[in-house]
């Protein structure tokens, strides 16, 4: 077909660094050890025909396409299974070859149908492509003989179509379900003739263990796993390289075009943070971007109650300034601010922090990623010197011990969860630290935690003060490492509080549930490791001691000397695509980007030279205090962009009251979202595929998001933002993303070598990105930590009990976390197919709670907390604890938020 492909060379690179010489077919090549001949010839541009391979997997050897010859040998062996050797002189093309690939061909071609002209596939079909490779002209089996052709179709997928008709059982599906995907879902059942792929136990694709990954998909050499979308609407014609907009690994794909109709999503094989792999979400969940619901045209309304009227964007541009300013006037340059996403581009939050403070005149600029964020950033700012994680993904394949606590990466990060997977089958520990038995504690085949410590919720400080103990008590400190890479001080300090008996696993156990011999079998696990990594999420961030807990893992790892290197350190696993860039950019009230204080003069001036105003050296209101703000009547404008504040913030009543007390809201998303409902100016979004700019994942990876089509509503969001600026009399005249680009690097030292061209050519970089280290940092604190002095600080954690504590009245703890096929509130999951998998949130309660309560599985439950109440469905489980229940909120209609109380860190 027209449109450029990535290069299949057949079997995996080698890692190796040695090197062997040899000839194929005259030209000399050089290869690292362990190259199957096969990408050894590919790497020459010699590519031998092949079915059975493909290089996403490790080779099999069963189709036999892809024999050569090779001197002194015997026979024709396969070359995607045969190593290359010193020396070795290999022939890929002559008569005997060529007759046995054509017999090979004419079997496949004897049992398959002959509908190529007609076939979704016509164009993008191995088999077919093989046929002309081989020269395959006519078939001299009996097409009435028997055959596959009368097998049913499996339309169950909403994405994808398994049709066995077309199944050459070349097994390359069942390869990526197992190696790219850790699924294990596929198959080959039977043998010889009756073999065939079959999804778990003979199951259509829905019912069984497939989590449509859709790496079976991507590896099928024919049309049998199909993309609906291709069949629908045909094969693709052009690609454009870009960045999932969904979770914090960042994927990167290609957007496969039909003129502006995107195809079908292709995980990017040189994407450094997937490589070639994806989850449901990223691949099959980009339906929203077109869909109905999307909102095009600006509105605005008096008063909330007002229906909406349909404006032009400079009515409503015009409109939201003089709103702002009107109110401005009167009740003061603070009385408004604004509020970003961490959905939205590295270049949409540092423009919209820049018109808030040089706009508006005041530092009332926040994010939602604010409540996942602060902790981490808090925590590791103050320990490490950067607010970030410290390795990249491909780290954790070097991993010995890994610590998941408080994340669910096979769930909130599958990509990256797969990635784990892949080498704990290699055989890497496993510690789970999770009041829930997530999937990798044991429902991950070949996957099992050594140790699953079930603590009991808002106990994270107290079981890692535990291990901490442990560590310091049994002489597993690193010596050499605190002594060398820390500041000594701290640590004497640390040692001598965390030393204390009240923080022997044997005192925890009474607090955190878990069993104390359990405890110091799996922090002596962490800490005798050659390389230990921890990895965490929201179970820690988004909790009362959120900033402690990131502390108390800080000084672990220190501790432990398990920093500086791959196959270590402490790893945040953020939650939306871009939590890290929208802290990066100075998106809090109290930081330009690059965490500079805004009382730092110096930091202040620079951005007063160039950004040619007057800027206030003090913090401006947090999210929860511009509500507090609104309540009083002292805060009455905000502009929203791509956040639903009225849905995921905590405690719902308040900021709906906050909200309707404000004068001007100004709402800019794809939707009209629970937050539209309080807004007087609602400016159309565009969502990433409209658009230019980047995304920076939780590796601190800045990749590009490129704009496969139009914007739906005429502006980029980008774009709305510098016209509000400029209605505001603040002017801003930016022609491209790339120029903002340009002035974050200018302004901020750890981004100051970025640029789109560098992007462009490296596909991705991780910041730090400067003039040491022009093509990034994928590993963070290798020679020195990046505090001022370089030394790692130990501070101290002292446990203190949650004040939501449980009473005889509310004798349940509810937490609340994600799955797969969802994502966050779900305005764009919930307007996809992805809805086949997850309707409704469910409340998750152990069978005892529940047969206390007379509950029945499926039963609707009312459930209520200190904050509000609402009702769900339940779902008998024992995968939470007794006396803790669990949902996900990706539904307003359940709005789990409506309960969870604003306790903050
Ligand atoms: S879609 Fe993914 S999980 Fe499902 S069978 Fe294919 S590879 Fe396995
Ligand atoms: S479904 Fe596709 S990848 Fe799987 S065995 Fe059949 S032809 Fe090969
Ligand atoms: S793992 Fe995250 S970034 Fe990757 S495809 Fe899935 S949702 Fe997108
Ligand atoms: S491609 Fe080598 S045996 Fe199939």
């Amino acid at each position: 077909m027209s449109m450029n492909k990535e290069k299949d060379f057949g079997t995996p690179a080698s890692s190796s660094t040695q090197t062997v010489s040899l000839e194929i077919d005259g030209f000399q090549v050089i290869a690292p050890v362990g190259t199957s001949v096969m990408r050894a010839a590919a790497s020459i541009g010699i590519d031998i025909p092949k079915l059975c391979a493909t290089d996403s997997v490790e080779p099999f050897g069963s189709c036999r396409l892809c024999v050569v010859e090779i001197k002194g040998g015997r026979g024709m062996p396969a070359s995607c299974t045969t190593p290359v050797a010193e020396g070795m002189v290999v022939t890929t093309q002559n008569k005997r070859l060529a007759d046995v690939r054509r017999g090979v061909m004419e079997l496949y071609i004897s049992d398959h149908p002959l509908d190529c002209l007609t076939c979704a596939a016509n164009g993008d079909c191995e088999l077919q492509d093989m046929a002309g490779a081989v020269g395959l002209r006519e078939v001299r089996y009996n097409p009435a003989g028997e055959n596959h052709l009368q097998s049913v179709k499996d339309e169950s997928n909403p994405y994808f179509t398994f049709d066995p008709s077309k199944c050459i059982v070349c097994s390359r599906c069942v390869r990526a379900c197992e190696e790219t995907q850790g699924t294990f879902a596929l198959t080959i059942d039977g043998r010889g003739f009756d073999s065939k792929v079959s999804p778990s136990q003979n199951q259509p694709f829905m019912d069984s263990e497939c989590v449509s990954c859709g790496a079976c998909v991507q590896a099928c050499p024919t049309a049998t796993l199909m993309e609906k979308s291709v069949i629908d609407h045909g094969v693709p014609e052009h690609a454009v390289v870009t960045t999932c907009a969904y979770c914090g690994v960042g994927c990167s794909f290609r957007a496969e075009m039909k003129g502006n109709q995107v195809i079908r999503m292709v995980p990017n094989k040189d994407g450094k943070a997937n490589h070639g792999h994806s989850c449901v979400k990223g691949r099959f969940a980009f339906g929203y971007a077109t869909h109905k619901d999307r909102i095009t045209k600006p509105m605005i309304r008096k008063s909330i109650k007002d229906h909406w009227q349909e404006v032009s964007w400079e009515e409503a541009i015009n409109y939201a300034a003089s709103e702002l300013k009107r109110i401005q006037e009167k009740h003061g340059k603070d009385a408004i601010g604004g509020i970003t996403s961490s959905r939205c581009t590295n270049e949409e939050t540092y423009l919209v922090q820049k018109l808030i403070r040089a706009g508006f005149g005041n530092n009332n600029v926040d994010t939602c990623a604010r409540v996942c964020h602060s902790p981490t950033g808090y925590g590791l700012k103050q320990t490490f010197g950067e607010s970030s994680g410290t390795q990249n993904f491909d780290s954790v394949m070097k991993a010995d011990v890994i610590m998941v606590i408080g994340a669910n990466p096979t769930d909130g990060h599958p990509v990256f969860g797969s990635q784990m997977k892949k080498r704990l089958r290699q055989g890497a520990k496993l510690i789970v630290v999770d009041p829930r038995e997530i999937d990798l504690v044991k429902n991950s085949p070949h996957v099992k935690a050594d140790f699953h410590l079930k603590l009991k919720p808002s106990t994270n400080v107290a079981l890692i003060n535990a291990i901490g103990h442990v560590v310091v008590t049994e002489n597993l400190v690193d010596e050499a490492f605190v002594n060398s890479r820390c500041d000594v001080e701290s640590f004497n300090k640390w040692r001598n509080f965390i030393a204390d008996k009240r923080h022997a696993p044997e005192a925890a156990e009474s607090i955190t549930g878990v069993p104390a011999a359990d405890l110091r079998a799996a922090a002596r696990l962490y800490a005798s490791a050659q390389n230990g990594a921890i990895y965490y999420g929201l179970g820690v961030t988004e909790h009362s001691q959120g900033s402690t807990m990131v502390i108390g893992i800080a000084n672990l790892a220190m501790a432990t000397g398990n920093l500086g290197r791959e196959g270590v350190g402490v790893n945040p696993l953020r939650g939306q695509n871009n939590v890290q860039g929208s802290c990066d950019m100075g998106s809090f009230p109290h930081e330009y980007p690059g965490y500079r204080h805004v009382s730092d003069k110096a930091t202040r001036e620079l951005f007063e030279q160039n950004w040619g105003v007057k800027l206030q050296p003090e913090p401006g209101l947090r999210i929860p205090n511009m509500f507090d703000a609104a309540s009083d009547g002292s805060f009455l404008g905000l502009y929203v962009e791509g956040e639903d504040i009225a849905q995921s913030d905590p405690d719902i009543q308040h900021v709906h009251h906050a909200l309707r007390s404000m004068e001007c809201v100004i709402v800019q998303d794809l939707f009209l979202n629970e937050t539209a409902k309080f807004a007087h100016v609602f400016l159309p979004g565009s969502s990433f595929l409209e658009k230019n700019g980047t995304f920076t994942n939780a590796e601190r990876r800045i990749s590009p998001v490129r704009k496969v089509m139009p914007a739906l509503a005429g502006y980029e969001d980008w774009e709305v933002t510098q016209m509000l600026a400029n209605a505001m009399s603040y002017p801003m005249d930016y022609k491209h993303p790339s120029e903002i680009m340009d002035e974050i690097a200018r302004l901020t030292p750890s981004f100051s070598g970025v640029s789109y061209e560098k992007i462009d050519k490296l596909g991705s970089i991780q910041w730090p990105c400067t003039e040491d280290t022009p093509e990034g940092t994928p590993t963070m604190h290798e020679q020195a930590f990046m505090r001022d002095n370089g030394k790692g600080l130990f501070m101290l954690t002292e446990f203190i009990t949650s004040q939501e504590k449980v009473t005889q009245k509310f004798p349940l703890i509810l937490t609340t976390g994600r799955i797969l096929s969802q994502y966050n509130v779900g305005a764009q999951t919930r307007r996809t197919d992805n809805n086949a998998w997850h309707a409704e949130d469910l409340l998750e309660i152990h069978p005892h709670d529940a047969e206390d309560r007379g509950i029945n599985n499926q039963d609707w439950v009312g459930i209520k907390s200190r904050a509000g109440e609402t009702v769900l469905r339940a779902k008998l489980s024992e995968r939470v604890q007794p006396g803790v229940i669990y949902t996900t909120f990706h539904f307003p209609e359940s709005g789990a938020n409506v309960i969870t109380t604003d306790n903050s860190d």
